[in-house]
């Protein structure tokens, strides 16, 4: 662990380092990795293609990082404790061993069905260990992954499926959310009615009923008996993809954003021992779902090449009471826990009777992820989970950077509530202003950039390279523009504002409004929409619908609880709009564009000042919008 920071003079000098020899720098970090053959040159990039390469013709498999590597040291130790949804079933306990030997044998079985370097492998699984399983497997056989979250419905994961051209999906048959069995085996049955995908894997979890297709469908258990315990790992180029994994921006349809190898290994294993600050034999949770990013580099990757105890959640924070994350984290001693402000917004309204059983002394670092998080959520978490002794790590990150970019180092960088604070070594921050200006010294706030290249940061958008270079690397020149605001106070801190283009962030979940309003206007009776976000207690933000219709067939309830139903069938229920307004016109400029300024001043109920509404068509459209206000 000799990468490890371990003071704040520390700190400054690795990023000191990281800026003005960055090639050395992350060949020092690289070093420590397993390489079956050693790379050319570290970097070979530009912004403009953009081409980015780190390790450029090196060798390796993720896998064997952390497996060959590290089975003799640490083979008997925990690599995953998975607690299951119900609190009367036994939590799992797998070694590093025993996971090495299940992964091999799934890699066995992936290859007996001709899946191979290079295919696409859908991962569409509750939080079983399997899931991880699934997608070591994939990146041992040189499989491409792509998990899509289980709470998406059939349209949406078709919609995956195809643009990826997946050879096989690897399911279940359900998934335990509270006392329910949610179908999971079933909504792949649906997604595949137009798809010619060969091979369906199905796990058993609930062990409810479910069609299997012969000679595409196969169980799991079936599979694995016999299959062998030995496999040796394909050889991937650094530059290989490692997974693609589909999330929303501010057009309709959500892209698959590509990780590579090399890059991505060095990145989250780096980033998660020193963010962390995890030491051998802790036992560290992130509460996220494999469906996410958080869940790839900080459950499965980030952890597993750090060869930590990584804790593996399947249910959910309420069940079966508003106590079951204390009561875990007091059951498996939990040292470092990960999760979302809207998890601990939510949790924070049941008040701290729930806690009050439980003991925490385990817990040293406490971390939040996905969206800004607020001063009371960050009082209440530091206070009543930390007990004021625990540090908050506020990880500021995207699906694209692949790891946390912007974070505290846990007990290290001292803290300030709501700053994600300053960030990782290898990380050149820009703060530009509307013309793409870069914003020098302290106490500015503009639009957040990145100048230089770090390892696990997005390649390319699967089959579509130039909306790759579109939405990351044309608003500023040089620069990888990350969507989001941004202030740097008085002392250099970083508070991440939230996301300026169309894109909402609800309860931690990226939506397009696009991507809403598309499903939205699915339903037949819908003319047109406008989706925007507004401040929402406990999500973050909500979704308010403002919907134009022929109402000349339903009452209004009826069909706002339709619309409803559209959009949680054609995305998931994740998408449901908590607010739908049905309206009789959209504010409209003479060419046509909706002013999403006036509705989201209605949405978040600022009457006062709409601005300049003289460009628009109809000016008196606002006031009807205002009186049917939600
Ligand atoms: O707006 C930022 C917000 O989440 C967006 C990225 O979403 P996604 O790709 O789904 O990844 C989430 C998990 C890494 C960002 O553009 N966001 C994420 N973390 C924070 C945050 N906003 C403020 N503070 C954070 N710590």
């Amino acid at each position: 662990m000799s990468d490890r920071i371990h003071t704040l003079s520390g700190y400054f000098y690795e990023y000191q380092k990281s800026v003005t020899e960055p090639e050395n720098f992350w060949a020092r970090i690289a070093d420590s990795f397993y390489w079956r053959k050693r790379w050319d040159k570290i970097l070979k990039w530009n912004f403009e293609g953009p081409s980015v390469k780190w390790f450029v013709n090196a060798k390796l498999n993720i896998t064997e990082n952390i497996f060959e590597k590290n089975l003799f040291t640490n083979g008997d130790r925990t690599a995953i404790i998975w607690e299951p949804s119900e609190p009367g079933e036994s939590a799992r306990h797998i070694t590093y061993a025993e996971l090495y030997r299940e992964v091999c044998r799934f890699s066995n079985v992936l290859l007996s069905k001709g899946i191979g370097k290079g295919d696409r492998v859908i991962i569409y699984m509750p939080m079983i260990p399997e899931a991880a399983v699934a997608m070591l497997a994939c990146a041992r056989i040189g499989a491409i992954h792509s998990v899509v979250f289980a709470g998406f419905s059939s349209t949406a994961l078709s919609d995956r499926i195809n643009d990826c051209e997946a050879k096989a999906i690897l399911t279940s048959d359900g998934n335990f959310r509270g006392n329910k069995k949610i179908p999971v085996k079933a909504v792949v049955d649906e997604a595949l009615e137009k798809s010619s995908v060969e091979t369906v894997i199905v796990c058993r979890r609930t062990g409810q009923e479910v069609t299997m297709k012969p000679g595409r469908d196969f169980w799991w258990h079936e599979l694995i008996n016999g299959a062998s315990e030995k496999h040796v790992a394909e050889e991937m180029d650094s530059e290989d993809p490692l997974f693609i994994l589909y999330t929303s921006g501010s057009t309709g349809k959500p892209k698959g954003v590509v990780h590579t190898t090399g890059g991505y290994m060095v990145y989250t294993k780096y980033s998660f021992e020193n963010v962390f600050q995890y030491a051998p034999g802790d036992v560290y949770w992130c509460t996220a779902d494999i469906g996410w990013i958080t869940g790839h580099s900080y459950i499965v990757y980030g952890p597993l090449l750090a060869g930590a105890t990584t804790l593996m959640f399947e249910g959910v924070p309420t069940y079966p009471d508003a106590g079951r994350f204390w009561a875990v984290i007091e059951k498996h001693k939990v040292n470092q826990f990960y999760t979302a402000p809207t998890a601990i917004r939510a949790l924070q309204a049941y008040g701290t009777d729930p806690i009050e059983p439980y003991n925490l002394d385990s817990l040293k670092v406490l971390g939040s992820v996905g969206e800004p998080i607020n001063e009371e959520a960050w009082r209440w978490y530091y206070t009543h989970i930390g007990k004021s002794r625990c540090p908050i790590v506020d990880t500021w990150w995207q699906t694209e950077t692949g790891g946390i970019l912007v974070s505290p180092i846990a007990g290290i960088t001292p803290t300030k509530p709501a700053f994600a604070t300053l960030p990782l070594p290898g990380i050149q921050l820009a703060i530009v202003d509307a013309e793409g200006n870069e914003l020098t010294g302290n106490s500015v706030e503009g639009n957040l950039c990145i100048k230089f290249p770090w390892p696990s940061m997005i390649r390319t958008t699967w089959g579509d390279h130039e909306r790759c270079r579109q939405t990351y690397f044309a608003s500023y020149k040089g620069m990888y523009f990350t969507g989001d605001g941004v202030k740097r106070d008085h002392d250099g801190y970083y508070r991440i504002l939230g996301r300026v283009d169309d894109v909402i962030n609800v309860s931690g979940h990226r939506m397009g409004t696009a991507e809403v309003e598309n499903a939205i206007n699915e339903h037949p009776l819908v003319i047109e929409s406008a989706v925007v976000g507004y401040p929402h207690e406990i999500k973050g933000q909500g979704i308010y619908a403002y919907v134009i219709c022929d109402m000349s067939h339903r009452t209004e309830e009826n069909l706002i609880n339709e619309i409803k139903e559209t959009v949680s069938k054609i995305i998931g229920p994740i998408a449901k709009p908590d607010k739908i307004q049905i309206v009789p016109g959209l504010p409209k400029t003479r060419s046509g564009k909706i002013m999403r300024r006036i509705l989201r001043k209605v949405a978040e109920g600022s009457l006062d000042n709409m601005g300049d509404t003289s460009t628009l068509l109809d000016p008196e459209v606002v006031e009807k919008i205002i009186a049917g206000r939600k």
